[in-house]
């Protein structure tokens, strides 16, 4: 029975490999996934055959309902509503491995015999790091949602608060280990909880994605120290995973934005101010266009550009965009959309959108393969993008956002801009490209103007 049940888990893991792999391409995503509900189908079964199970009508009971309230969420929410979603998961997460610590601490401190200091460690890591997920979690999900506004947290105090009951907790955590007792335990439990409210608090409501990427990969550290706990391994590969899957994902949007962690962490939300004065840099150099004008120059391009960003998703465009894609390509035009790594509002906004629109994958180009293709390309249109393409990141270096890898899209031949004001994007700071002398504004709600744009291409 024991080998069975070690080759059940060995398969499970095998699944969520497999799977997480799978999960790395748009064509074979689907397939990662079914091979991850697989592999973790196999586990709950498995572990239900393995461990000495007290009652099935509780775990009946808590299947049923778990699955009802994650299958009526899963359908019913919207695809801007999914970061939410993910934070809350997180949070449930954290909490299962804080209720599992804390029992199995418990558990344990009654047979000191029993609690060698690897467990008490495991044990301790799994409370700190599922009181921090839980808390941290469940306040990004209220930003999210907008119930309050992180920005007005801006309280210096709090981020003091943050890192001194982070230091205390990683104390407590300590004492757990060394001196067990439930006094610590509970000590350490409540300080957790408070350095996950203080230190997610303060971080700007744009910055909270970064922030969902770093508590998920938090929840797979501890559910991975749970498996120590417990002894159980599948729990410590699959935990591993998504802690480390999460933390390259914290990091890969870190570096699109051109910041470190610790200044996401640690400094104001915004970087607003500085790139220059939006006066001089717009007055009496901005050139205004129609949807007709634009029509009439893409009847005639050969390459045309996309630059989707966070306004396509504000103003649901994707539909309209991909119908103009269509009628440029019947038009004879070659097609491509430019993604960059941060557009949007959460990792990988533009790719969904864009699937839920049936824009083909092939047609999505990433940064490092669109840029060298700029100065060959006749027209790009950037929709709700601004930061994204802002060229003072390029030749700026004192602009707040110098260093960070933008889209060449001003090297195009012509660029439109389709967005409803020169008001500025998530870095808040002017953008020169809106003001060079190949770039046309068409002003306007992202969808409406494309549709114009569409109208007026089928009447030429
Ligand atoms: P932004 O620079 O934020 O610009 C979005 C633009 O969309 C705005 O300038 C706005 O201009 C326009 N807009 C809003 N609603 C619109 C509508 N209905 N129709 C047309 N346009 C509309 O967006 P971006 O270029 O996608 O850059 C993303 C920014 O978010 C970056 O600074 C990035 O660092 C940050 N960020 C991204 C992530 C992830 S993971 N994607 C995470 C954290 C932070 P108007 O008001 O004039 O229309």
């Amino acid at each position: 029975m024991t080998s069975l049940i070690q080759l059940g888990y060995l398969a499970s893991a095998i699944l969520f490999i497999l799977g997480l792999k799978a999960l790395a391409r748009p064509r074979t995503a689907v397939r990662g996934n079914l091979l991850g509900s697989a592999g973790m189908l196999l586990a709950v079964v498995v572990t239900l055959a393995d461990q000495n199970i007290l009652t099935y009508t509780y775990l009946a009971v808590g299947l049923a309902l778990g699955a009802i309230i994650g299958t009526i969420l899963a359908v019913r929410v919207q695809m801007t509503g999914m970061p939410q979603l993910v934070a809350l998961f997180n949070g449930f997460g954290g909490l299962a491995s804080l209720l599992v610590g804390a029992a199995s601490y418990l558990e344990l401190i009654d047979r000191p015999e029993a609690i060698g200091n690897d467990t008490a460690a495991a044990a301790g890591f799994t409370l700190l790091i599922g009181a921090v997920t839980f808390t941290g979690s469940l306040v990004a999900f209220g930003k999210l949602q907008e119930i309050f506004n992180g920005d007005s947290f801006q309280d210096q105090g709090i981020r003091v608060f943050a890192v001194v009951s982070l230091v205390l907790a990683v104390g407590l955590a300590v004492a757990v280990v060394l001196s067990p007792s439930p006094l610590w335990m509970w000590a350490l439990i409540a300080i957790a909880l408070l350095a996950g409210i203080a230190l997610v608090a303060p971080i700007g409501g744009a910055d909270t994605p970064v922030v969902i990427a770093l508590l998920n990969s938090f929840s797979g550290l501890a559910a991975a120290t749970t498996g120590f706990v417990l002894g159980n391994s599948v729990l410590i590969i699959a935990g591993s995973m998504v802690g480390a899957s999460g933390l390259i994902l914290t990091q890969i949007m870190c570096k699109a934005m051109n910041r470190t962690l610790f200044n996401v962490m640690f400094s104001s939300a915004a970087v607003a101010g500085g790139g220059g004065d939006s006066d001089d840099i717009y007055t009496g150099k901005v050139t205004s266009s129609s949807a007709d004008e634009v029509a009439l120059i893409l009847d005639t391009a050969q390459s045309v550009a996309i630059i989707p960003g966070y306004g396509m998703a504000v103003a649901q465009a994707q539909h309209a965009v991909r119908d103009l894609t269509r009628a440029l390509e019947e038009r004879g035009a070659d097609v491509v959309f430019a993604i960059h790594p941060v557009a949007g509002r959460m990792p990988g906004h533009m790719n969904v959108l864009l699937a839920e629109a049936e824009v083909p994958y092939e047609q999505l180009k990433e940064m490092e393969h669109v840029n060298p293709q700029f100065d060959q390309t006749d027209v790009s249109i950037i929709i709700g993008a601004n930061d994204v393409v802002n060229p003072s990141a390029r030749q700026d270096p004192t602009s707040p956002i110098a260093g960070m890898p933008i889209l060449d899209a001003d090297k195009s031949r012509t660029v439109v801009v389709i967005k409803r004001s020169l008001s500025h994007g998530f870095a808040g700071i002017p953008n020169p490209l809106f003001a060079a002398d190949n770039t046309l504004m068409l002003f306007g709600d992202g969808k409406a103007a494309v549709e114009d744009i569409n109208r007026a291409l089928a009447e030429i």
